[in-house]
């Protein structure tokens, strides 16, 4: 059975990659600091899949355990790194916090990978190296647009950094995943999303109004050149993401890669605005969001979503749920947590 590592494995998307990988067979092994997440998590996991994965409670800024690590666990077949710190404000208050957090710990994670026989790593960036984008849907191939913040410059830099290694270390292979806006939880509502404090998101955001957490949404911004004027983005169910990861690692491992370096959009290839994504809350929860126009927020792009042909044709994967189902289990997760 191969061992994967996956950092930040009992976050958001983590956890459900690892819910995934356990499902195909890998054996798992996840690094967290529980910074921004908790051991409960590892509990949802096992209910899930009825198998725990291995723990290390383990901070990978200190880069002398990241090196113990790696000397103790020979048999690592592939790496999956989710680990960062990913709130957008938050970075434009603390840059120097989220350079050292996203990519401090990406080089020394690296260093170690690029040391084994067999290096296959899998990067979590992000559609904000696209900024907005000059056409839609995005390709690959549209440029990397300047940061708006220092979170969305720590996935541009990553995946130079990344692309700089694979450049002299042909026995290196990578895939960054770009993912457009993740969303829901685990059909089992058993693991999910857990923001701390108030959702900088839309849909817990949305969740946490209807359960009586937050008085009421701000829409933000309803004069964009849209149909119903306002933002649009490609709202991924986080189960289907959770899969391409799944999927990426194998090609990695058989060895099908074109390139030691590729990168994949994954998303649904559907755009949603902010007034849709409201209405299929209200669809599938039968109550109405108390919500209210308000002011555009800063650095929102006016709309994003994905060009999916090269996942769909190169990895051979395709999100399946829809809004409406990924709405749900964001709901049926929300009123789990709060025992509605
Ligand atoms: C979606 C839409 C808002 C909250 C961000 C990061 C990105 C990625 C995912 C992750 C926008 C509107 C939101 C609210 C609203 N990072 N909105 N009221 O901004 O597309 O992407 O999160 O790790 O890098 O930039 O996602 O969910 O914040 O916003 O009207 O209370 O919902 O204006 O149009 P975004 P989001």
């Amino acid at each position: 059975m191969k061992k994967i590592l996956v950092t930040g494995g009992l976050g958001f998307i983590g956890s459900h990659t690892v819910v995934e990988l356990q499902n195909a067979g890998f054996e798992v092994v996840i690094i967290d600091d529980l910074s921004n997440s908790s051991l409960e998590v590892l509990k949802g996991i096992e209910d899930i899949t009825n198998k725990r994965p291995e723990f290390e409670n383990l901070d990978l800024k200190d880069k002398s355990k990241v090196i113990t690590f790696f000397r103790t666990h020979h048999d690592i077949s592939g790496v999956i790194h989710f680990a960062a710190s990913k709130a957008v404000g938050e970075s434009v208050e603390k840059p120097l916090l989220y350079y050292e957090n996203n990519l401090n710990t990406l080089i020394y994670i690296l260093k170690e990978v690029s040391g084994l026989e067999t290096s296959n790593f899998i990067f979590s960036s992000s559609c904000t190296v696209y900024g907005q984008a000059d056409e839609m849907p995005i390709t690959e191939k549209a440029p990397v647009k300047p940061a708006e913040s220092p979170y969305g410059n720590t996935k541009q830099i990553g995946e130079e950094i990344i692309r700089d290694t694979c450049k002299v270390m042909p026995h290196m292979n990578a895939i960054a995943l770009r993912y457009f806006n993740p969303i829901g939880a685990h059909p089992s509502a058993k693991i999910g999303e857990l923001p701390i404090g108030v959702p900088q998101n839309l849909v817990p955001y949305i969740t946490q109004t209807a359960a009586g957490l937050r008085d009421c949404l701000s829409v933000f911004g309803d004069d964009y050149p849209t149909p119903d004027g306002t933002c649009i983005r490609d709202y991924i169910h986080v189960v289907d993401l959770a899969k391409a990861h799944v999927v990426a690692l194998q090609r990695l491992l058989e060895r099908k890669n074109n390139s030691n370096y590729e990168t994949f959009n994954i998303g649904t290839g559907v755009g949603s605005s902010v007034l849709e994504v409201i209405k299929s809350f209200e669809k599938v929860s039968g109550q109405s969001l108390n919500y209210k126009m308000a002011p555009r927020r800063a650095g929102d792009v006016i709309e994003a979503f994905a060009h999916t042909n090269k996942a769909n044709t190169v990895l051979g994967w395709k999100a399946q749920s829809t809004l409406d189902e990924a709405m749900q289990s964001a709901w049926d997760w929300e009123k789990h947590i709060r025992n509605l």
